[in-house]
């Protein structure tokens, strides 16, 4: 699977208005929109199952650039694989429209997942794939899905894992964009 960028208007999930497949092409439109997007290269070759310390080592300078630029607090390492017996759960949980008072930042190591942001009129639905960072900015709206069979390894930054919730905006917006898989 590849990362893309589709963009519509809010009002019309039905006209493609932007399709973008070139990375350096949807971080200048992210970029425009407010919404940081990075490829990120390991330091060095991560073993078959690695650890949390291994993963966040591969990927150090980077990390370190982004906690000086936007003072994150906490990194950790999360998973998901296509046969966790709690998989529907975990993916329903982000499928609608939500916002955060803190900026959601997902580096992804392996696998994919589509964010798809609601700004200013517009829904953004980004597929991230291996090697993607992206930063969903605080107090934007917007959903998460991982697909039905949910494969990822993701560095998680956060200004505060504690306040780190989901206030939903009761919008059913989401249901009228595309889905994962
Ligand atoms: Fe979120």
């Amino acid at each position: 699977m590849h990362s893309e960028l589709k963009v519509f208007s809010d009002q019309a999930p039905e006209v493609l208005e932007q399709h973008h497949t070139d990375k350096a092409a949807m971080a200048r439109v992210l970029a425009s929109a407010g919404v940081r997007y990075e490829q990120w290269q390991a330091n060095q070759p991560l073993s078959e199952s690695p650890q949390q310390d291994e993963v966040i080592q591969a990927y150090q300078a980077d990390i370190d650039r982004l906690i000086a630029d936007e003072g994150y607090q906490t990194v950790d390492v999360v998973s998901m694989v296509p046969d966790h017996p709690d998989k529907a759960a975990f993916r329903q949980k982000f499928l609608e429209e939500h916002q955060h008072s803190e900026d959601e930042v997902r580096f992804f190591v392996e696998g994919q997942g589509l964010f798809t942001l609601h700004i200013n009129g517009k829904v953004y639905e980004v597929l991230c794939t291996k090697g993607d960072l992206i930063s969903v900015p605080a107090n934007t709206p917007h959903w998460f899905d991982m697909g039905p069979a949910p494969r990822f390894v993701a560095i998680r930054l956060f200004n505060n894992p504690d306040g780190w919730v989901a206030n939903f905006t009761g919008s059913d917006i989401a249901q009228r964009f595309n889905r994962l898989g």
